[in-house]
């Protein structure tokens, strides 16, 4: 039996594709195998997002190649897609292996394996010209109670800074049926709780003739019905789905986890321009009001960019003072880091490393602050708590889960009929010691 071995760089969507493709190998009749062991194929499926992302993807290629010369290395990804030229003169590479290929991946290699002369093979698509979505699938994940699931491939926004519309293509969205169906597999091995990915997730089946009026709103209703799940959460969103109409509907159905990531990137409508996004702080301020209005104390989560080229004291300051009025729940901030081939990358008036570095340390400890403001705003009130791992406290059995709005409780089991358990679900009354504030 041949050994192959995964590894996964990047994003959700990339790290759901590698799980698909461990699974294909695994039917296909491989024995999968940590990365560190020896194996006779290693799968590395890349990322390309930022210049530091290729040198990693480059790296943990020739380390594949390095711990076993005679392994077959397989790049796969958007690296791949990105760099296919400077991949085939790689030694280190056997075949490559562009984004809506993976799902042949077994037969790829079947026949690398079966032809004596083992050529190299090439497996890149102008992604740019596809409208398919590439069928790959779950039938379960690694992890605990929740699983990710990827339902919509491509980007059409094209942000200054992002390479990602050139490496994933065109807008391309998993059929409703399909996407039920995987739902159900996974909610019948016990998830409970599954999480909506994709690289533009809000445009959720723009690409579905008309007539069909798909949209995101329209799966999330289709799988509020799947019996035995009891909660769906959203991946990333674009902030101008936050409408009245969609946010109202979305109220209406209960499993929908009160829980939303909107990607702002910056708190200032000059920065916001040149990252060619397309809404101001004013209508991003408005999708957080309307939110609060119906969900009462929503999570809300953001990706913040600092040090974006041109980015002023001034224009800093004015991100600052947006992210404070919003009072976010967890931020990730990023240091804008150059990618070749963007616009941003030729854009003048690189910022400087150690401004990037310092503005990203005020960003942090504000984060900081104000997810410790949100947790503490649960003390006192009773809440739905997902038992995920039992965790040991000085000495003490204890089991950790999350509530509906993603903040983190460590709890003591079943108290004295305080608490009340079914499935993994406890309901408690969350205090200081329970809640997870720092
Ligand atoms: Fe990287 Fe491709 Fe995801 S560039 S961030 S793996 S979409």
């Amino acid at each position: 039996m041949r050994k192959a071995a995964l590894h996964n760089l990047g994003c959700k969507v990339n790290a759901y594709e590698t799980e698909a493709m461990q699974q294909i190998l695994e039917a296909a009749g491989y024995e999968i195998v940590p990365f560190q062991d020896q194996a006779d194929v290693y799968i590395i499926n890349t990322c390309s997002v930022t210049n530091i992302a290729d040198r990693k993807s480059r790296q943990m290629l020739h380390r594949a190649k390095k711990k076993n010369p005679a392994a077959v290395v397989v790049a796969a990804g958007c690296y791949v897609q990105a760099a296919a030229e400077v991949l085939k003169q790689d030694l280190a590479v056997d075949i490559i292996i562009g984004n809506n290929k993976k799902t042949e991946l077994a037969r790829i290699l079947a026949d690398y394996f079966a032809s004596a002369s083992n050529p190299a093979g090439e497996y890149v698509i102008n992604i740019a010209e596809t409208n398919e979505y590439e069928p790959l699938g779950i039938d379960r994940i690694a992890g605990h109670t929740r699983a990710f699931i990827k339902v919509q491939d491509g980007c059409n926004q094209f942000c200054s800074y992002c390479i990602i519309p050139y490496t994933r293509g065109r807008v391309r969205s998993r059929k409703p049926a399909e996407v039920e169906a995987e739902v159900r597999r996974l909610v019948a091995q016990g998830y409970q709780e599954i999480v909506l990915t994709g690289i533009h997730l809000s445009s959720y089946g723009v690409d579905f003739p008309a007539a069909e009026g798909e949209n995101l709103l329209g799966l999330m209703q289709r799988l509020h019905d799947v019996a035995g799940l009891r909660r769906i959460r959203l991946g990333s969103l674009e902030p101008r789905i936050i409408t009245e109409a969609f946010v109202r509907e979305l109220a209406k159905l209960e499993k929908i986890c009160p829980h939303f990531h909107l990607s702002l990137q910056s708190g200032c409508d000059a920065t916001l321009k040149r990252m060619n996004r397309h809404y101001t702080t004013a209508e991003y301020e408005a999708g957080c009001q309307l939110l609060r209005e119906v969900f009462g104390n929503p999570a809300i989560t953001t990706d913040v960019i600092v040090g974006f080229p041109g980015e002023t004291e001034e224009e800093f300051a004015q991100t600052r003072a947006f992210l404070e009025r919003i009072r976010f729940y967890e931020m990730h901030v990023f240091k804008y880091s150059r990618r070749a081939g963007t616009r941003a990358a030729a854009m003048p008036d690189q910022v400087p490393e150690p401004v990037k570095s310092g503005r990203s340390d005020v960003l942090l400890a504000l984060e900081r602050q104000m997810s410790a403001d949100y947790r503490r705003s649960f003390i006192g009130t009773r809440r739905e708590v997902l038992l995920e791992e039992p965790v040991t406290v000085q000495g003490q059995n204890y089991m950790a889960g999350y509530t509906r709005e993603y903040v983190k409780a460590v709890l003591p089991g079943i108290d004295g009929g305080k608490n009340t358990m079914v499935q993994g679900v406890l309901t408690a009354m969350l205090d200081d010691q329970t809640l997870v504030i720092e």
